[in-house]
């Protein structure tokens, strides 16, 4: 009986799986089994040898089915650690970058822009898209005959027959924004205001809806010094140079007073846009301090409060910076083109990371 306990025992703690162990129960404890035979031979035995070796035959009996109990948890065990193995998972690691999704140039230039007045102070505020002709032209000092608003190809919605007040208008700019912030948080103030905006245009370098953002900080003493400071950080940081010089053009804007279209120096070797070397100069943006009367139409106090303002084309300097040669392919939704110009969804820009990778 002991030779039969060793042989089982053995055979189970070798078994290599539940086909094997199933082999073995029935080879010991089947019908014909060895174990099982043995029991037979009980009947032919004396009452005192069938008295010891009764219970010596079931307490085998026991064990061997114990230890096929054991066998069979064990090998369960281990199938379980091997699938866990092979089905591992590393959930610390990011999503795979770059596969079809990119970011487009005009997202990844406003995140760039936001960025950058994020880290000066600015915070950033949104405006509808279909605006009121009151802040998109009169709030900005640009009344009903002004010339602006003929030059701007406005798109008007239509009113009802009947209906005489003035039409919405898809905002030509960003500037109404500028009025909207002014009426919701007062002075002091540091907005900028990035979005879309619309005009009746079309060819290489104009589409009938891009992207401006808009800059505005007020408070009691505030000068072009101020503003000068603010676009030469902005510029340096958005074209990733160390230095660079700007000029300040006398112009004209209604919204401003004095106004000053800012030029940057560059150099366009071989066809190649480098900032702050070379005699070239570009123009980037419009500016000036905020005239008194979109200060009053924006219930903030001239005689208290002063400002400077700003507006830039998004698309324009995602053109110059990344080397884009047509606006109109910007809203083509061509893949082709984004996968070549979109950037990856995981390289948030941050001044600490790096804008662009
Ligand atoms: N709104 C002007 C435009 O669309 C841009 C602009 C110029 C905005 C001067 C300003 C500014 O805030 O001060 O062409």
């Amino acid at each position: 009986m002991d030779d039969l306990r060793d042989k089982y025992i053995g055979l189970i703690a070798d078994a290599a799986d539940e086909a094997a162990l199933e082999a073995l129960r029935v080879q010991a404890l089947g019908k014909k089994g060895e174990v099982s035979l043995k029991m037979r031979e009980l009947g032919k035995m004396s009452p005192e040898e069938r008295q010891v070796m009764g219970p010596r035959l079931n307490a085998l009996k026991d064990e061997i089915n114990s230890a096929l109990a054991a066998r069979k948890a064990a090998l369960a065990d281990a199938a379980l650690e091997e699938r866990l193995r092979g089905e591992w998972l590393d959930v610390t690691l990011p999503a795979r970058p770059r596969r079809t999704g990119t970011i487009h140039p005009v997202s990844q230039v406003t995140e760039e822009v936001t960025a950058i007045f994020a880290d000066m102070g600015f915070s950033v505020a949104e405006g509808p898209q279909i605006e009121s002709d009151w802040h998109n032209f009169d709030a900005l000092n640009i009344p009903g005959h002004h010339p602006a608003r003929a030059e701007m190809d406005t798109f008007y919605t239509h009113r009802a027959e009947g209906d005489n007040r003035p039409p919405h208008v898809l905002r030509t700019h960003t500037s109404p924004v500028q009025i909207r912030s002014m009426e919701m948080a007062g002075a002091p103030l540091r907005v900028i205001c990035p979005g879309r905006v619309y005009r009746a245009d079309y060819d290489q370098t104009h589409t009938p809806m891009f992207h401006q953002v808009e800059g505005l900080a007020i408070d009691r003493d505030i000068s072009m010094a101020n503003l000068k400071w603010c676009l030469e950080e902005f510029v340096k940081a958005f074209f990733e140079v160390d230095d660079v010089e700007l000029r300040f053009r006398a112009s004209h804007f209604p919204f401003t007073e004095p106004s000053a279209e800012v030029d940057i120096r560059c150099s366009w070797e071989g066809g190649t846009l480098k900032v702050g070397e070379g005699d070239d100069w570009l123009e980037i943006l419009g500016s000036g301090m905020v005239h008194p009367k979109v200060l009053m139409a924006g219930n903030i106090d001239p005689a208290a409060w002063q400002g400077f303002a700003f507006g830039l084309g998004i698309d324009r300097i995602a053109m110059l910076k990344y080397g884009i040669p047509d606006l109109r392919a910007f809203f083509d939704s061509d893949l082709r083109w984004l996968r070549h110009y979109g950037f990856s969804a995981l390289d948030v820009p941050t001044l600490h990371g790096g804008l662009s990778r």
